[in-house]
């Protein structure tokens, strides 16, 4: 009999937010006439801006003609769209990278999760604690983790490098060196950054030791503090050591319409093998391209008035960042993020759990968030709260949550 690949087995539980999900229908199920506020995963409630709807329609045109109908994508990509990213994205900010580094895709986390695969099967990971989860869930897959602690929330062979207030949410170097190291930046779930001296120290360890930066940088959109690198490709160094994952799910609002795209420098070279040529076989292999009118919508990012509607739209995101952490430190609340970054981390006041804190602002205040815990060991007693809700809803959950008991402790 076939055997299943068991290290699917080790995963605990159910990807985080389909856990939240679950937890979430079973409370309206229960409660049907509740108005339950939704801050929990990253979701964007904004509709697509008007340039980027209007290059979907025409692009859709296109495809009901003989003349412009368009079959399979280049597996790489559209030329159109690896040129206008690597304009706008990399030289209008001084960074070397080429349009055939540029591989498009239908998304950050399949790529974040994928990525792995290219690596030996005894790599090392390193981590920030807490983050994404994609980075550790696709290496348990892979069998890269060793085995699970369930009191310490740990993998025995990931390398966890600890994110919290007292060290200013900046990881440092670990003691053990490891093969790979996922940085995020504007981190999620912290919303807290690097500089780029800090990430400058990152970039010389990895050209040193050899070790791979998995850099995401899917949040770059909400950076506002110019000290804040927008891509690892800003510092020097960065082209032997880095790989750099960015999505249009938060910048565009694709969460729905799929769209992201990931840098290999063609200097990126381990055991006398280029890395770019290792993703294109894969990407080649496995993926039959996204979608021709997606990368035209992709393309009208890049455009004068794509440009303009989209820097509205993180605004208007950031506004609601600003109302909730405003919202919380005024009833005395511990609060990072949400300067360059649509996520505030809360510390859960009263000494409560992440879980207990997720049912308690759920129960008293029909509020969802993301448990703390969830992102890693070291987010145990943090929360999580998106920026990405509609302005009247993050409104009246900071109301709910400024009248909830517990949180006035
Ligand atoms: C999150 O809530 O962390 C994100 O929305 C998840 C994702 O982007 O896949």
């Amino acid at each position: 009999m076939v055997k299943v690949n068991d290290n699917y087995l080790k995963l605990p539980g159910s990807y985080l937010f389909s856990a939240i999900a679950k937890k979430v229908n079973a409370y309206t199920a229960a409660n049907p006439d509740k108005k339950i506020i939704r801050l929990g995963i990253g979701d964007v409630t904004q509709p697509i801006a008007p340039a980027l709807i209007k290059a979907l329609h025409d692009a859709v045109e296109e495809m009901g003609s003989v003349e412009t109908f368009h079959g399979y994508a280049p597996d790489l990509g559209y030329g159109f769209l690896r040129e206008a990213i690597a304009a706008g994205d990399y030289a209008a900010r001084g960074c070397k990278i080429e349009a055939d580094e540029i591989f498009i895709s239908d998304g950050a986390k399949c790529d974040c999760g994928n990525i792995q695969e290219i690596f030996s099967e005894d790599a090392v990971i390193a981590v920030c604690d807490p983050v994404y989860p994609v980075y550790v869930d696709s290496n348990v897959m892979a069998g890269r983790t060793g085995e699970y602690d369930e009191k310490t929330g740990k993998w025995s062979r990931v390398i966890y490098m600890p994110c919290t207030a007292e060290n200013q949410f900046v990881p440092e170097l670990p003691e053990e060196t490891p093969d790979l190291i996922y940085l995020c930046v504007p981190n999620n779930p912290t919303g807290t950054t690097l500089t780029r001296d800090q990430l400058k120290v990152w970039v010389d360890y990895a050209n040193r030791t050899g070790a791979v930066i998995l850099y995401d940088a899917a949040y770059e959109a909400y950076i506002a503090e110019p000290s804040v690198p927008h891509s690892i490709f800003e510092i020097e160094g960065a082209r032997t050591c880095a790989i750099e994952f960015r999505s249009f799910s938060k910048n565009a609002g694709f969460t729905g319409v799929r769209l992201g795209f990931t840098v290999i420098p063609k200097e990126l070279v381990r055991g006398g093998v280029m890395l770019h040529s290792l993703w294109a076989r894969r990407h080649g292999t496995k993926f039959n391209g996204a979608p021709y009118i997606v990368q035209k919508a992709g393309e009208a990012v890049y455009s004068p008035e794509g440009r303009e509607q989209l820097k509205e739209q993180v605004a208007y995101y950031m506004r609601n960042a600003k109302v909730i952490y405003e919202g919380l430190k005024e009833i005395g609340c511990e609060v990072y993020g949400g300067v360059n970054a649509p996520y505030i981390w809360l510390l859960v006041p009263g000494g409560m759990t992440s879980w207990e804190f997720f049912d308690c602002l759920l129960n008293e205040a029909g509020v969802v968030g993301t448990p703390g815990s969830g992102f890693g060991p070291s987010g145990e007693g943090y929360f999580r709260l998106t920026a990405f809700g509609t302005y009247e809803n993050t409104v009246e959950a900071v109301e709910r949550m400024k009248n909830m008991v517990s949180l006035r402790k």
